[in-house]
């Protein structure tokens, strides 16, 4: 889309696949570029052709963070009333599943972006922190809340802490912050494939998994598995599942309509 100036969309396939890009400064996340971002994907999300959404930054830097020389002269009575950053969440209501491919530096708002998508892929040189507390500030964007379901409550601490300790991608996969480290060059590709691979499926069932995984976060179990179970039996309204199970006893493939 020629509209965009810090990001580039564009569609493989039935995969959305938005690409940082602001070089220049390490794809700092300015409040244009995540606005771009969000419009970006909510085209996505509308669009009957498009079953999964790929993000992805360069190979130097997936992103270095909310942009420091935007907010660096920030009012506190001014970010409460326009809800500074608030448009960053915007992310989390989109309802087809999000991957990110993460190469080079995720910091700050970087790694808090990597962590409000649905599957982070990371190359073998990716870096992973909070180092905000060195800028005289907390993470603003999930650092303190999905950093620790990531990776447990210690090393979120001394992550956030300490501002320095960051994770490699092999660390972050130990810890499962992310689920495959891939070399550096071939990491979209890879992530691209997962995300064709679901973009296969019935696209109301990968939408279900996708809010039934985000309501464990939020849902004791008991109230966790009665949504879930509740959806399941949804799924018996749809074609998808007919077409599904009897391309299973069938012995062929389905072919899915997303109904
Ligand atoms: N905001 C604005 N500009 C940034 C930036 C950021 N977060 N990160 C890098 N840049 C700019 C640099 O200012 C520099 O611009 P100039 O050429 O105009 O000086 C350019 O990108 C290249 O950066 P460096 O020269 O610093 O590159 P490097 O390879 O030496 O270092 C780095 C790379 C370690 C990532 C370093 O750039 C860095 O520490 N960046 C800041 C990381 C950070 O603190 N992120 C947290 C931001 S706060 C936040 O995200 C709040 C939140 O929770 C929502």
């Amino acid at each position: 889309d020629g509209n965009y100036q810090n990001i580039v969309s564009e569609t493989r396939g039935k995969v959305g696949l938005i690409t940082l890009n602001r070089p220049k400064a390490l794809n700092a996340l300015s409040s244009a570029l995540f606005h771009e971002v969000n419009d970006a994907l909510f085209k996505f999300d509308a669009d009957e052709n498009i079953g999964a959404i790929v993000i992805t930054g360069s190979e130097k830097a997936f992103a270095a963070g909310a942009d420091i020389k935007e907010m660096k002269d920030n009012v506190a009575i001014e970010c409460y009333k326009t809800n500074f950053l608030g448009h960053w969440t915007d992310i989390t209501k989109v309802k087809k599943p999000i991957l990110a491919a993460v190469n080079g530096f995720a910091l700050g708002g970087g790694c808090e972006l990597a962590m409000m998508c649905d599957i982070i892929y990371a190359g073998d040189k990716a870096v992973f922190g909070q180092p905000e507390i060195k800028l005289g500030i907390i993470p603003g964007a999930g650092g303190t809340q999905r950093l620790v379901k990531a990776v447990g409550k210690s090393k979120a601490m001394e992550i956030c802490l300490t501002g320095s300790v960051n994770l490699s991608a092999e660390e972050a996969l130990n810890l499962g912050l992310v689920s495959k480290v891939v070399p550096a060059d071939q990491l979209v590709d890879e992530t691209i494939k997962t995300a064709e691979k679901i973009a296969k499926m019935s696209q109301p069932m990968t939408q279900m998994v996708k809010e039934c995984i985000n309501q464990s976060f939020e849902l004791s179990l008991t109230s966790g598995l009665l949504f879930e179970r509740r959806l399941f039996h949804s799924g018996f309204g749809t074609h998808d599942q007919k077409e599904g199970m009897s391309a299973f006893v069938e012995k062929r493939k389905p072919t899915f309509e997303n109904k």
